[in-house]
């Protein structure tokens, strides 16, 4: 049987409307500014995204969630699989790079004020994507059952303790019963490579759309003086220069995960009094530090609630940013920059401060 491949090319494109999507790439311009750099960090995260998925659906085929079976079957990847020792490198360093590039993607919004009208909305869900992104990363730390993974699960999930009311059911939630056991490790599985990943496509979706739907903001100034910014064509030109910097960013991970492969030490002991030094990963030091500079008791509350409901509102506070900076030129705009300045040194000292 003879295939026209003309008549295939059709049927194909009719039914998943290719030529739309190609005209709008065609069509679509990005911004040219002094500022355009900070526009790819948002597809980079991306690519670490993918990586994620990729690398963590390979981990999954060997891993099993179960207290006898967690480190072991990681010690099995990394000695026995071929070249699983670099898979498990390169998705812990990729979600590393990941998070990272999500905070200076949120920093770079920041200090443009891209978040402005009318892209509220696109703030708010990327509000969404960092917790979610932070919340990938807590539950993962705990699958390879180790003592410190374990000491440090417990010392998180018990933070939501001290929020009345529902902080005691919101725990008991995180660890499927009072303590952690092996149901939280099944628990956190679950959502590590199930929940999590369906909430974190259903918000990127929008996240992408919203983008889609206002276009790349221009410099606030230029946006002021109505001036005309050059444009660049997404298509090829914005993309080539995108696929340039993935793969720079590519080969710095590969580097990385080859030279750096984390380790793995002896299985968590349930029994067991906590390690010296529990941490939890880098992007939550600075907020472990903020709890424990607080004293136990603050009059008729715990220090760790004040702390807790502190932390509390800071978040709210920057999730609704786009509408407590609703003047961006003015003078309460130039506070919310400086304020993102007083943010910054703040976690990089706290972090220090907890690492010391
Ligand atoms: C998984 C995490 C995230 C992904 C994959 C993602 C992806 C993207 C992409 C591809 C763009 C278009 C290119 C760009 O401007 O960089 C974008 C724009 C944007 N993102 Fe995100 N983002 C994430 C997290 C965040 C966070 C944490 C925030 C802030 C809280 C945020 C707020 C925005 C805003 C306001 C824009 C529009 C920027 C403009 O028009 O100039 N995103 N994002």
């Amino acid at each position: 049987m003879k295939i026209d491949m003309k008549k295939f090319a059709a049927w194909f494109d009719d039914r998943l409307a290719l030529t739309p999507i190609f005209k709008y790439m065609t069509k679509k311009e990005v911004p040219q500014h002094e500022h355009s750099f900070w526009y790819y960090t948002g597809s980079s995260i991306l690519l670490f995204l993918f990586i994620q998925i990729v690398t963590g659906i390979m981990l999954a085929l060997y891993y099993k969630p179960t207290l006898e079976g967690a480190t072991d079957s990681i010690g099995r990847i990394m000695t026995e699989l071929p070249l699983g020792w670099l898979v498990r490198s390169v998705h812990s360093w990729s979600s590393t790079f990941m998070i990272a590039l999500v905070m200076i993607h949120l920093l770079a919004i920041w200090f443009t004020k891209s978040y402005r009208k009318p892209r509220e909305a696109t703030w708010m869900t990327g509000m969404m994507l960092l917790v979610v992104s932070m919340v990938f990363g807590f539950t993962g730390y705990l699958l390879p059952w180790d003592d410190l993974s374990l000491s440090a699960t417990k010392v998180g999930t018990n933070i939501p303790m001290a929020i009345p009311v529902v902080g005691k059911w919101v725990t008991q939630f995180l660890r499927g019963g009072d303590d952690v056991t092996g149901d939280t490790l099944t628990r956190f599985f679950l959502f590590h490579v199930c929940i999590l990943p369906l909430v974190i496509f259903a918000i990127l979706v929008v996240h992408i759309l919203l983008v889609q739907k206002e276009g790349m903001s221009v410099p606030l100034k230029d946006e002021i003086a109505k001036k005309k910014v050059p444009a660049l064509p997404f298509w090829p030109n914005f993309i080539l220069r995108e696929v340039v910097i993935w793969l720079v960013l590519l080969g710095i991970l590969l580097t990385i995960s080859l030279m750096f492969a984390p380790s793995l030490e002896l299985t968590a002991d349930l029994m067991a009094p906590a390690p010296e030094g529990v941490k939890p990963e880098w992007y939550f030091l600075f907020l472990f530090q903020t709890l424990k500079i607080f004293p136990a008791n603050m009059g008729p509350v715990t220090g760790e609630f004040v702390a807790v409901v502190l932390i509390l509102i800071a978040v709210v506070a920057i999730f609704f940013l786009p509408f407590i900076d609703n003047k961006p030129e003015g003078k309460k705009g130039k506070i919310i920059a400086y304020l993102g300045v007083a943010g910054v040194i703040y976690a990089i000292v706290f972090s220090i401060w907890s690492l010391l």
